[in-house]
């Protein structure tokens, strides 16, 4: 099932993960993709939020995935940028996250594409200035609970 909205500022993108981290089961990949600065962070961070992570998500830079406790659950923030590919993400057996009771979300995402579970969410970003394109797919029920974020943070439908 796909979906379509269209987030009009950086605090939008941020409700939206909020909104998101509220409503999400345990279990669950999401997989994000655009380009350098398209809101993959914010919208991590607003996630971590709605789930009542309090420390800030910030971009994993010295690891791959950085661990978030303290939230309804818990959070892995995953920077697949610096991989060559899944078998690199394999062999440090990062996919062993995936069958974790919390949250995984993954940045640059297409790297390790392959190997993605099934049931993830996927979302890809694009766009200038302060518009941004959310284009969504993934099991029904999933992209319901998008869908009712991307409501309550007013987002455009297309
Ligand atoms: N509608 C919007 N949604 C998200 N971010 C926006 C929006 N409008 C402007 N911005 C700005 O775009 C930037 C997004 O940065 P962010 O770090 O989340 O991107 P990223 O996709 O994680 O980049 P990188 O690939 O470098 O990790 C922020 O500076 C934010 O303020
Ligand atoms: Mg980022």
């Amino acid at each position: 099932m796909k979906i379509s909205f269209i987030s009009s500022s950086a605090d939008m993108t941020l409700a939206l993960g909020k909104a998101i981290g509220e409503t999400i089961g345990p279990a669950t990949v999401i997989a994000l993709d655009g380009q350098l600065g398209a809101g993959k962070t914010l919208l991590a961070r607003g996630i971590a939020m709605g789930l009542n992570v309090t420390t800030p998500v910030s971009s994993p830079t010295f690891t791959i995935v950085n661990e978030y406790e303290g939230g309804r659950l818990k959070i892995y923030h995953f920077d697949t940028y610096r991989l060559s590919d899944s078998e690199d993400f394999l062999a440090a057996g990062l996919d062993e996250y995936f069958g974790y009771e919390g949250v995984c979300v993954i940045e640059w995402s297409n790297i390790i594409d392959d190997i993605l579970p099934e049931g993830t969410l996927r979302i890809n970003i694009e766009g200038r200035s302060d518009e941004r394109t959310f284009e969504a797919d993934g099991p029904e029920d999933k992209i319901k609970i998008l869908k009712n974020a991307a409501v309550k943070a007013d987002c455009k439908f297309i």
